[in-house]
């Protein structure tokens, strides 16, 4: 890509250490009691100027997207990122008028799983917004949307782009776009297995919906206060015994080779794995650095279509890059 590279923003994805999940709202969305930490594998994003100017209508003409991990990224208007520059500018002509701008192409660097449960397209929402408002707001000598500005358009693009935007560790309520930020000691090292063929959160939301309906011991866990205590403390032993997933049912029955990726992984890493998110990734809590990239490469080579990360958190949240 020839163009100058206007601002460049990275974002940090997530884990669930514990995702409580509620019954399914009126709006679609199930009441979640989730603890969010992210982590230090990052997605970058830049904007870089086109050719042409842009006086209404998104000014986005494309996307390139380079990757460290598998996995296929859309690189039209339906990407998050893309919607988030939109919002943006939207935001900036709804407050100060039209405004003549160059038209940008996004250029992102993946390094946050694809499709994997550990909000990679969120991240790349947040580092979209990020950016556009730092340089629309400098380019232009306008006043910046600051933080309630970017939570609010953050929470408009999906429930957990206000966490990614955020960083840290932090507690969420309601879709998990109510948060709460947490007390957390020390740093948590994790090896993290995706897998080469991702899940979609809806239908992973819809399976447990439809197991629940079946089966009386799939309760919703609401409560993070052993999370708490044991994010405080800074014990990894502790934090081992609280990990939890309500919805680890149901990403285990829409894939049920994960089962293997689990036992695998326990029997090397002791009873700390769970499926992130809505899957298929699983995320196994070790002791080090060292314990994690052993977990990392032992479970891959005993389980085809997977591969090993090694992660740690918390991390930060979305920010410019000078
Ligand atoms: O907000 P986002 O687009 O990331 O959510 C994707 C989908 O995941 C939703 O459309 C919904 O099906 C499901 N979801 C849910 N409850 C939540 C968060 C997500 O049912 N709290």
């Amino acid at each position: 890509m020839s163009g100058e590279t206007l601002v460049t923003a990275t974002a940090h994805g997530k884990i669930n250490i514990h995702l409580g999940v509620g019954p399914k709202r009126e709006d679609g969305y199930h009441e979640l009691a989730t603890v969010f930490q992210s982590i230090s594998a990052s997605d970058t994003l830049s904007l870089v100027r086109g050719e042409g100017t842009v006086s209404e209508g998104s000014p986005v003409v494309g996307m390139e997207v380079s990757q460290s991990v598998p996995g296929e990224v859309p690189t039209d208007s339906s990407n998050l990122a893309w919607r988030a520059v939109d919002a943006v500018v939207e935001h900036y002509r709804g407050e100060h008028g039209s405004i003549t701008l160059p038209e940008l192409t996004i250029s992102l660097f993946k390094g946050i799983p694809v499709a994997g449960g550990m909000a990679g397209g969120s991240a790349d929402a947040a580092a979209a917004l990020v950016a556009t408002d730092h340089w629309l707001a400098g380019e232009y000598g306008l006043e910046p949307l600051g933080k309630r500005g970017l939570h609010d358009l953050a929470a408009g693009l999906g429930a957990d782009v206000p966490f990614v935007l955020m960083g840290g560790t932090a507690l969420g309520r309601g879709r998990g776009d109510e948060l709460i930020p947490m007390m957390s000691r020390g740093t948590y090292h994790w090896a993290v297995i995706t897998s080469n063929e991702g899940l979609s959160t809806p239908s992973v939301f819809a399976k447990l919906d439809e197991l629940r309906e079946q089966r009386d011991d799939l309760e919703p866990h609401m409560w993070t206060e052993r999370v708490s205590e044991a994010l405080s403390s800074g014990n990894y032993s502790l934090l081992t015994g609280c990990l939890r997933n309500d919805l680890q049912p149901a990403a285990l029955s829409l894939r049920p080779e994960l089962r293997t990726v689990l036992q695998v992984g326990f029997s090397q890493a002791g009873n700390s794995g769970i499926v992130s998110g809505s899957g298929p990734t699983c995320v196994f809590l070790c002791r080090d650095e060292e314990w994690a990239r052993m977990i990392a490469a032992a479970v891959p080579a005993e389980v085809p279509g997977t591969s090993g990360m090694v992660v740690s958190g918390p991390a930060g949240g979305a920010a410019v890059v000078d």
